[in-house]
């Protein structure tokens, strides 16, 4: 195999060969073929794009480049994948509300790159709780409580752990084809039953236009049939930040109140949502009402909380969170950021909300950078609220006071308060199947 061969064809537009491409993503994962040239390749991909027949074959090289998990039991295997939103804390809620009603949950999540944060950082938050599991590990918590959260180790889709930051360096990680690829490698390596796709749409996601997010959606959609996986995708606005709170410890507080039956209305109506469309696939709950009524009683019943306290102790994370949120991080200023004027709240931009949370420190701009996981912003007023001048938009969250003084200056553009509002719409925009 040549490499400079292959990248000179996808150059040129030519159509590469499974063979091609298989040979390619094996000679990277095994050291023959260097960054540089996976980088040159990546670009030529970024402009010239792949047909259905070479992204499913790119995409079953990079899920051959590691182990599959072994199936154990006979519950239905159906997960979710988001593609990363602004406050989006839904599967800390979802993998255990799931394996509540019935299904297990292999879910393999990733950290946080740029402005979206990461199911991994989240949990991270919590003292003790263990994501780096091997894939015994994986199987030992899911026969445990049917549910575990864990980060792709060395063993899953090794190809995408070492190709994903090289993508976000490059300036090729918005690439239909490489999204594809780097998403369903890993929901490939689950063995699993079915997959909800959750594409992100709006100013705080990746794809920032229902065209754009359709798109992705049709292409994973269509490699996920080609590759044997039944699956379904649900558009998600991403405009205004997922819930009340952003910062990783916050969001794992928020999600706690959801599992609680409470939470805001928005988190709960995602994860409600999601959850119909697992249960559908799982066939466990055919008709979206019954399905959705499954959910409701597992959510408001304490079930789901079960559940994930199950999953924390399965995990090594301290269950005591659960009731006590002081024991999570937390940042050393509290302060509120206060409306400038009187009005209804008419828009919380999810760019900005993202942009202050970076500046204090909830995000990174670098694979290697370290984070922090108290800081970040609570009680986000919902659009459509009524405020007072002076009265507190959000209550931000500081370790350092330089950082909140920047992050400041972006939430001066995240809050639109005025006279009219158009009431929010609603979560999903979407259901492609
Ligand atoms: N999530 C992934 O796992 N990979 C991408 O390329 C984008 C989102």
């Amino acid at each position: 195999m040549q490499a400079q061969w292959i990248i000179e064809r996808k150059r040129d537009g030519e159509v590469l060969t499974d063979d091609e491409i298989g040979a390619f993503v094996a000679a990277y994962v095994q050291g023959g073929v260097p960054d540089y040239q996976m980088s040159a390749f990546a670009m030529a991909v970024f402009f010239r794009g792949m047909t259905a027949a070479e992204t499913a074959a790119l995409t079953r090289a990079m899920r051959d480049s590691g182990t599959v998990l072994e199936r154990h039991g006979s519950a239905p295997r159906i997960d979710k994948h988001s593609t990363g939103g602004v406050g989006d804390k839904v599967s800390l809620v979802l993998a255990p509300l799931a394996a509540a009603c019935g299904l297990t949950v292999p879910m393999i999540a990733g950290r946080g790159l740029g402005l979206t944060g990461g199911t991994i950082d989240k949990l991270d938050a919590i003292p003790g709780f263990r994501t780096g599991l091997e894939p015994d590990e994986i199987n030992a918590a899911l026969d445990a409580c049917g549910c575990a959260i864990a980060s792709q180790g060395k063993s899953l889709a090794p190809a995408d752990r070492r190709f994903y930051p090289l993508r976000d360096v490059t300036g090729t990680a918005v690439s239909v084809p490489l999204i594809v690829a780097s998403i369903l490698s890993k929901k490939l390596a689950e063995n699993l039953d079915g997959l909800v796709l959750n594409v992100m749409c709006g100013r705080g996601a990746l794809m920032q236009t229902t065209h754009e997010a359709r798109d992705l959606a049709r292409a994973l959609l269509d490699t996920a049939r080609t590759l044997g996986l039944r699956a379904v995708a649900v558009l998600g606005d991403m405009n205004r930040p997922l819930g009340a709170a952003v910062g990783n410890a916050l969001e794992v507080e928020e999600a706690i109140a959801v599992l609680r039956g409470a939470g805001p209305a928005i988190v709960r109506e995602a994860v409600l949502s999601l959850g119909v469309e697992m249960l559908r696939l799982s066939r466990l709950a055919p008709g979206a009402r019954e399905a959705r009524s499954r959910l409701e009683l597992a959510l408001d019943g304490g079930a789901a909380l079960d559940r994930f306290r199950a999953m924390l102790r399965a995990q090594g994370g301290d269950e005591r969170i659960v009731d006590d949120s002081a024991r999570l991080p937390r940042a050393r200023f509290v302060t509120p950021f206060k409306a400038a004027a009187a009005g209804v709240v008419r828009n919380v931009d999810a760019d900005s909300v993202a942009r202050a949370c970076m500046e204090l420190g909830a995000g990174r701009s670098r694979m290697d950078e370290a984070i922090d996981p108290a800081v970040g912003l609570s009680a986000i007023v919902p659009v459509g609220t009524l405020v007072e001048l002076g009265e507190a938009l959000a209550f931000v969250h500081a370790n350092d006071e330089t950082r909140r003084a920047a992050a400041e200056l972006h939430l001066l553009k995240a809050f639109d308060v005025g006279e009219l509002a158009t009431p929010p719409g609603p979560f999903v925009l979407e259901r492609l199947t």
